[in-house]
């Protein structure tokens, strides 16, 4: 059966892309088949992060509307023979994407074999994020650890608990994960951030995964690599730990507390 996982938040720029491109690539390497779909009409970001930009010929919105085959528009990746992007469209608006168009591209998806679909949302309540979130069966809500960010994630996960397709039917419930990104222990400690417990408690659900604050993201992604490729990145590991425990493993949080520094450390530094 294939799993549809959206990566989706109330907030822009809080790391959905990031996410999207780090959680693939881990999903594909545990061995799955998987696709990421870039729901982000007219930015077309996930492709520059999966360094596959040069690649791009046919978009999602030229298989919604039929003026390319699936197999045409998948890219595959050039790291992982499991894993294939659908980009977005830089050109076309918004109103490009219907629901029969993306359930259109979905079905196929699933007859084709794959594990995984991930989706990498738009942010807000607008179309696209709507029709991201749609047809999930999990949601990777993706929060920082700021007051706005949490606020605006209360309402995402308000409409994960109604205007989804197992909403509608009844069936069963979006399996929510959060995903708590930019995590920053010193500043968390300073009080200037809220913590790990404090959000979790603010929104009611624990954590999937904390990913810190890192200068490695956005190395790694103007180098075109997710940075969960990135062994000794503390932000990559972070990722690793996360696709586990979505893949069912338990794992303990990492890189949440403050580092403290050896007496050693401290006079030589280091
Ligand atoms: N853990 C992190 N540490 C440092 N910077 C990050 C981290 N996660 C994301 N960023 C940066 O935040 C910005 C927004 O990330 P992006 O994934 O594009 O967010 P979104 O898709 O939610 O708009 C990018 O510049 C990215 O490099
Ligand atoms: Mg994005």
């Amino acid at each position: 059966m294939t799993e549809i996982i959206v990566v989706t938040s109330g907030k822009g720029g809080v790391g959905k892309t990031t996410t999207s491109a780090s959680l693939a690539t881990g999903l594909a390497m545990a061995g799955k088949k998987v696709a990421v779909i870039d729901f982000d009409v007219g930015l077309r970001n996930l492709d520059l992060i999966m360094g596959c930009e040069r690649r791009v010929v046919y978009d999602f919105i030229n298989v919604v509307h039929g003026e390319a085959t699936l197999k045409q528009a998948l890219i595959k990746d050039k790291r992982n023979e499991t894993l294939f992007v659908l980009a977005a469209s830089q050109t076309r608006d918004k109103d490009a994407l219907t629901q029969e168009g993306v359930e259109k591209v979905l079905d196929e998806l699933a007859k084709e074999g794959f594990d995984f679909v991930v989706c990498d949302s738009p942010a807000g309540i607008e179309k696209g994020a709507h029709l991201a979130m749609y047809f999930a069966d999990h949601a990777v809500v993706v929060v920082n650890p700021e007051v706005s960010s949490v606020r605006d994630s209360d309402r995402i996960l308000g409409l994960l608990a109604s205007k989804t397709r197992h909403a509608e039917r009844g069936d069963t419930t979006v399996k929510q994960h959060l995903l708590l990104t930019r995590y920053n222990p010193v500043r968390v400690e300073a009080g200037e951030m809220l913590s790990v417990k404090d959000v979790e408690d603010i929104l009611g659900i624990s954590v999937v995964g904390v990913i810190p604050e890192s200068e490695n993201v956005l190395a790694a992604s103007n180098s075109g690599e997710p940075v969960i490729l990135r062994e000794d990145s503390f932000a990559g590991q972070a990722y690793k730990d996360t696709v586990a425990r979505i893949l069912g493993e338990e794992r303990p949080l990492r890189f949440t507390e403050v580092e403290k520094k050896s007496f050693l450390k401290r006079v030589f530094g280091g």
